[in-house]
């Protein structure tokens, strides 16, 4: 069964891709490539022990997004796709509603025109903005958000809702990720932003690796066992599994559905640098600095509706994150 996935070149996308494969679907993959290389093609063939085609195309022109439906026939779309900086959406708006957006839109006008009915869509726990209790239930009430990032994610939510009531043929899983970290164990595929990292992991692999001096921990003052910000971090390849799992689940399926995907756990800053500092046998020199506009003290999910919807739960720890996220680095640095 072939399944398109936008944005399939990313981060994310590409590990689920290999997943995906695993599993016995054929991952076809749609990609602008604005944030990503296609020679990530290579590693993910060779991980999915299959050939993956790569269309390059961008999801606002709904004419190539069902052409590629109708050529691949593919059944299902896992919608990656989309711009996901918090800071440059704020002073770039436009772009971040056109591309998340827009670009959901014309996507699920394309489908429409494929007669392609399941939609998994990445969104994100920031819609729970901060939290008045934790764990976070799919039940949670939804925050404002603070930022056009985070606007975008809740409006596409409310698209989706909005489709599923206008078509009862129609199913829509919102995944709502956690802090998605670490890289495939075989250090061919990770996480490799241009310029400085805005997130903690890349940005620690950097000073880890002597390419960033210093790190600063944004605030040691928030309402957290050790003053650090505290979130659910999530291995990818589990991340990845996940999406397999929530395919499965909703293939035949109908309706909308928001589930959590994190670990129910949260690592505070300080436990992430002590984490990463054993895993990589460097030392990650940090200083402490004001909070960042925007962040909140803590979050982690409560990932109990992931385990009895799709049978899925994460098994990698912290540990494991930071291990395959130094291996992902040094392989980086040889290439
Ligand atoms: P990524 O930037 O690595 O992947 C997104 C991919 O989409 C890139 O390959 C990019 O080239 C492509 N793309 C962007 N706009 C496009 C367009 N208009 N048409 C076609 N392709 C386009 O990001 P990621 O970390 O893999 O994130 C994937 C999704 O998960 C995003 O929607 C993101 O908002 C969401 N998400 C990510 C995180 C995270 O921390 N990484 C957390 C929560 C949610
Ligand atoms: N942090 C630092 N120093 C840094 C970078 C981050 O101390 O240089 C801290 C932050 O203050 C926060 C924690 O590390 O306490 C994690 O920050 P990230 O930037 O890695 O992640 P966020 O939780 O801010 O946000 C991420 C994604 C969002 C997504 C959200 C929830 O960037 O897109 O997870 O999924 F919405």
């Amino acid at each position: 069964m072939r399944i398109l996935l936008t944005g399939g070149a990313g981060f994310i996308g590409s590990h689920t891709a290999v997943a995906l494969a695993n599993a016995g679907f054929e991952p076809v993959l749609f990609d602008n490539f604005s944030n990503a290389d296609p020679d990530v093609i290579g590693p993910i063939c060779e991980l999915a022990k299959q050939s993956v085609p790569l269309c390059h195309g961008d999801i606002r022109d709904a004419k190539t997004v069902e052409n590629v439906l109708r050529t691949y026939e593919c059944e299902a779309v896992i919608h990656f796709a989309g711009l996901k900086a918090v800071g440059e959406s704020v002073a770039k708006p436009l772009d971040y509603y056109d591309n998340n957006v827009n670009g959901t839109i014309s996507l699920l006008e394309g489908m429409k025109a494929a007669g392609v009915k399941t939609l998994i869509f990445s969104s994100s726990s920031t819609v729970y903005g901060d939290p008045d209790q934790l764990p976070l239930t799919e039940a949670s009430p939804l925050k404002p958000a603070t930022n056009p990032y985070g606007r975008t994610k809740m409006m596409v939510e409310e698209i989706l809702s909005d489709v599923t009531k206008s078509d009862d043929a129609f199913c829509a899983v919102c995944l709502r990720y956690f802090n998605p970290i670490g890289a495939h164990p075989s250090g061919l595929i990770g996480e490799n932003p241009n310029g400085i990292p805005n997130n903690l992991l890349p940005y620690v692999a950097r000073v880890a690796s002597g390419q960033l001096a210093s790190l600063k921990v944004f605030g040691n003052d928030y309402p957290t066992p050790d003053g650090t910000g505290v979130r659910d971090y999530i291995h990818v390849v589990d991340l990845a599994e996940g999406h397999v799992k929530a395919l499965q689940w909703a293939l035949g399926k109908t309706g909308w559905t928001a589930v959590n995907l994190g670990c129910g756990r949260g690592y505070s800053v300080l436990e992430v640098i002590r984490a990463f500092e054993k895993a990589s046998g460097r030392a990650v020199p940090f200083t402490f600095a004001p909070r960042r506009d925007g962040d909140i003290a803590e979050n982690y999910a409560d990932a109990t509706l992931a385990k009895t919807l799709f049978g899925w739960e994460a098994q990698l720890g912290i540990d494991e994150m930071c291990r395959d996220a130094w291996h992902f680095e040094c392989q980086r640095q040889k290439d």
